[in-house]
């Protein structure tokens, strides 16, 4: 009788566990051809960021990342869904963060890094298009990256987690049970949430993806899976023009 009851526990324990271990902020774990675009931004060889591939020199990530960075301490993993080994390494000749970039309010966090060679593409490394418009509220997203499976947690995990989220409009992210952030919330930023699931520190930089387009970047937001306070993202749309033209200097030079 007695030994039942510790084997009862014992499994619930081993569940608890194993859930655990998938519940990064409710994500699982996802192999690199389902996210082929991500990649971790590297410092001395240890993932401080994510970032998406967008043409085979430049990835796309967020200006906080990027922040008293010198670049030749930096390099990016692509093609693995690991972010200490496999795939391929390469270093970062350039970056260029928004100029108007502001710390404080999260304001323009938008960053463009030239590799110093380029990608080779395949199944495991592709470049991901950028949207042209803003996902309407409710539309199905998700976000993926190497950050914390909770908020404040210490561990990290070593394979790339995604998870599924909604779209909510700005508005909604502002005023409402769904989002208190009020005006901190700008037409520059787009919200995704759905229940428990969101991004955490790590991921920043890192892709939201609908529809296999960019639509953001993981930027900030007050804890993480904090109810009432959804993952904010810079909005890709919004920066499409801004895009287009740094992205030409970076390449022609
Ligand atoms: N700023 C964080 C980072 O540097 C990302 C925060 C995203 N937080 C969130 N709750 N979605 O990694």
């Amino acid at each position: 009788m007695r030994i039942s009851y510790f084997f009862v526990l014992f499994l619930l324990f081993c569940t608890m566990t194993v859930l655990d271990a998938y519940r990064i902020v409710n994500g699982h774990p996802i192999d690199i051809q389902e996210a082929p675009w991500q990649v971790s931004i590297q410092k001395y060889g240890f993932h401080f960021c994510g970032g998406s591939i967008v043409a085979s020199q430049i990835i796309l990530t967020a200006a906080h990342c990027l922040v008293n960075m010198d670049v030749k301490t930096l390099t990016i993993r692509a093609g693995s869904r690991f972010w200490k080994k496999g795939g391929q390494v390469v270093k970062v000749a350039k970056i260029k963060s928004h100029t108007e970039y502001r710390a404080k309010k999260y304001l323009n966090d938008i960053a463009i890094m030239r590799l110093a060679t380029p990608l080779k593409f395949g199944p495991l490394a592709q470049p991901i298009t950028l949207t042209s418009s803003v996902p309407r509220d409710g539309t199905g997203a998700s976000v993926s990256g190497w950050g914390l499976l909770k908020a404040k947690s210490t561990k990290r995990p070593e394979i790339l987690q995604a998870v599924n989220l909604r779209i909510m409009d700005y508005k909604k992210c502002q005023n409402t049970n769904y989002g208190r952030y009020g005006y901190s919330i700008t037409r520059q930023m787009i919200c995704a949430a759905l229940n428990a699931n969101d991004a955490c520190q790590g991921d920043s930089g890192g892709p939201l993806v609908s529809k296999k387009k960019l639509v953001g970047i993981v930027s900030w937001g007050r804890g993480c899976a904090a109810q009432g306070f959804p993952g904010v993202y810079t909005n890709i749309a919004y920066y499409k023009k801004w895009l287009k033209t740094e992205i030409k200097e970076l390449t022609n030079c």
